[in-house]
């Protein structure tokens, strides 16, 4: 594990693996509640692979004060400051590519390709900001059980849960709270993901229902977006099928980088 400060004073941790120096390494960024064991499956993209637990969760730190999509993003940035990465591929998985496309749109000269991982560009509904809310009571009441249900929920038919409902377990109610507040209050990206002129890839589970595949917008590959739709697969594409998520994802590299 290794670890930087970030400028608002907490630490982050993040785990490096060796590649070629010479091409942009790749930022896995995790979902919720979640951390970078999530990625763990995920092999051979033969660039140097960063692994963040974002604030709060995993070995990070959490910040003070509420949470934002913002204070996350400037994490990342410190991240990449202090490998002295000037860009980086990004690579999010649901609220990891919420936080993604926050890093595109307040640090595009940082983004040097993306792909979203059962994830999408649409701010909430009033409806889900309403869940949000409750789920916060939750999590302050009873603590981090408030999410363990999750872990069955994030792979199709249940796959993964075992390591789902582990990481779930780890992580402290009060990184939850600070990940659903940053949910609620994050804002719409759609224009900033179809215009970014950089490689962009979506990966989907067909079966996902946490995240339907249905809030990205038509014209999706008119703008240059890579689409793979995977069949039989929900929400956590790289644990429910590690090896075809890794084979789709080098290919992409190799491809466009
Ligand atoms: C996630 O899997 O990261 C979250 O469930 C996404 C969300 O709640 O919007």
């Amino acid at each position: 594990m290794n670890t930087v400060k970030t400028k608002t004073g907490q630490r982050l941790a993040y785990f490096l693996s060796a590649g070629d120096a010479d091409k942009p390494p790749i930022l896995f960024v995790h979902g919720f509640p979640l951390d970078h064991r999530t990625w763990s499956g995920v092999t051979a993209t033969s660039r140097i692979e960063i692994k963040v637990d974002l604030p709060g969760f995993g070995n990070s730190e959490l910040p003070v004060g509420e949470g934002s999509m913002e204070a996350y993003a400037a994490a990342l940035a410190d991240l990449l400051d202090d490998l002295a990465a000037q860009k980086a591929i990004l690579c999010g998985h649901s609220m990891g590519g919420y936080v993604c496309l926050e890093t595109l749109s307040r640090y595009p000269d940082r983004v040097a390709g993306l792909a979203l991982v059962g994830s999408q560009p649409l701010a909430d509904t009033p409806a889900k900001i309403e869940d949000r809310r409750a789920l916060i009571t939750r999590l302050q009441s009873v603590g981090i059980s408030a999410v363990e249900g999750m872990a069955e929920k994030l792979g199709f038919g249940g796959v993964g849960h075992e390591l789902f409902y582990q990481i779930i377990g780890d992580q402290s109610p009060a990184a939850a709270v600070f990940a659903t507040q940053a949910m609620m209050g994050r804002v719409d990206h759609t224009r900033e993901l179809l215009e970014a002129n950089i490689p962009k890839l979506v990966v989907h589970g067909a079966k996902d229902e946490m995240v339907p595949f249905n809030a990205y917008p038509r014209e999706l590959r008119d703008h240059g977006v890579r689409v793979e739709i995977l069949q039989q697969v929900g929400h956590s594409p790289m644990v429910e099928r590690p090896r075809t998520f890794s084979t789709l994802l080098s290919a992409w590299l190799n491809d466009r980088f």
